[in-house]
């Protein structure tokens, strides 16, 4: 049977009898789900907020907001996380999840591409639960338009059949916690944004701050790590914990095969080099994005496809993901005409030479 989102202005009334045979589908295939499967970078990831280094910003808003939601009983307001990938977002939600004393499921848009997968996910969430979908701004208009009223009054706004014998159907949920993350904040329709009370980005990390994550997660993995050491891979990282535990684990193999038993810094730049990471951090494809604008294209103005078709790449990757560090390094520009390396992206490719 057909589910499909009848939009946000069906009548509200008495509690509905719920369409069994609807729902059923959607809920028995919710409840066989797997749980999602461990994740290597979860075994490093803070459990409590007082544990999570950097991002003051964000602790502090998310914290005010934990407590006054602990204080009233209520579901935490909507959130909505932005920023470049690897920064944290979803350690955000599991940590909220904890500091709440709830569970969190995790999902990304692309799984919910029918709609019975996202009214699965809401119907199965008990209260004060935690919904966090990843790449929120890549959702089905159809998924979208059941998520508004489902944040804005709990409640799902179904209809079954089609034709003269479609009929509405308004089921109750549990109220819930949506906790959106995107990398692409200007990609989400208006109506969604504006449905999140908590919209909070977040930043790269600077580097006492990555040194901190990378000596908090050396003590995890049992490494012995020079404080200088934790700074190099703090250097290497690209503003980014996520880049910095797999930059560690590399340099914990090359100290296991080198029996070494206390990594310092010279170590840490032997193992890195060997990946092709320089000491600022760039990998082989933010210098083949800096050499082909310098060498192919005079240092620009080139615009975006362009240059990702000389690449090889996709856009939308080069976009959001390989670019915004460069352009926070000031090795990149965009202007309106395109992109443009800038003095200090020149200098880059310059000391870098191979
Ligand atoms: N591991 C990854 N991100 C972290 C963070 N922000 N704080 C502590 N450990 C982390």
């Amino acid at each position: 049977m057909a589910i499909v989102s009848s939009g946000s202005s069906a009548p509200r009334g008495p509690r509905p009898t719920p369409a069994p045979r609807l729902l059923d589908a959607a809920v028995q295939e919710n409840e066989q789900e797997q749980e999602r499967p461990l994740q290597r970078e979860d075994s490093l990831r803070p459990r409590k907020l007082a544990d999570y280094i950097g991002q003051s910003e964000l602790k502090q808003v998310l914290g005010i907001a934990i407590e006054a939601t602990r204080t009233r009983e209520e579901a935490l307001d909507h959130v909505l996380l932005y920023g470049p990938p690897g920064l944290g977002k979803t350690t955000m939600a599991l940590v909220l999840a904890e500091e709440l004393g709830v569970r969190c499921r995790i999902t990304s848009a692309p799984a919910l591409e029918r709609p019975r997968d996202i009214v699965g996910l809401l119907v199965n969430l008990q209260p004060r639960e935690l919904l966090f979908i990843d790449e929120i701004h890549r959702l089905t208009r159809v998924a979208e338009e059941l998520l508004y009223p489902a944040m804005e009054d709990f409640r799902l706004d179904l209809t079954v059949g089609k034709g003269t014998t479609a009929r509405t159907r308004t089921l109750p949920l549990a109220p819930f916690t949506l906790v959106g993350a995107t990398t692409r904040a200007g990609s989400l329709s208006s109506p969604l944004r504006d449905r999140f009370g908590l919209i909070q980005r977040l930043e790269f990390y600077g580097l006492e701050d990555l040194q901190a994550i990378v000596q908090r997660a050396a003590g995890l993995l049992a490494l012995e790590l020079e404080p200088e050491a934790a700074l190099e891979v703090a250097r290497r990282c690209r503003g980014t914990p996520r880049i910095a535990n797999r930059l560690l684990r590399r340099v914990r193999d090359v100290a296991a095969v080198g029996g070494h038993g206390r990594v310092g810094a010279a170590l840490v730049q032997q193992a890195l080099s060997l990946h092709r990471v320089d000491g600022r951090g760039l990998d082989a494809s933010d210098r083949r994005l800096l050499e082909l604008l310098h060498n192919g294209y005079g240092g620009g103005p080139v615009g975006l496809d362009t240059l990702a078709a000389g690449l090889g790449e996709d856009p939308v990757t080069l976009e959001s993901v390989v670019e915004p560090f460069l352009l926070q390094q000031g090795l990149l520009q965009r202007t309106p005409r395109g992109r443009v390396i800038t003095a200090a992206g020149v200098a880059h490719l310059r000391e870098h030479a191979a």
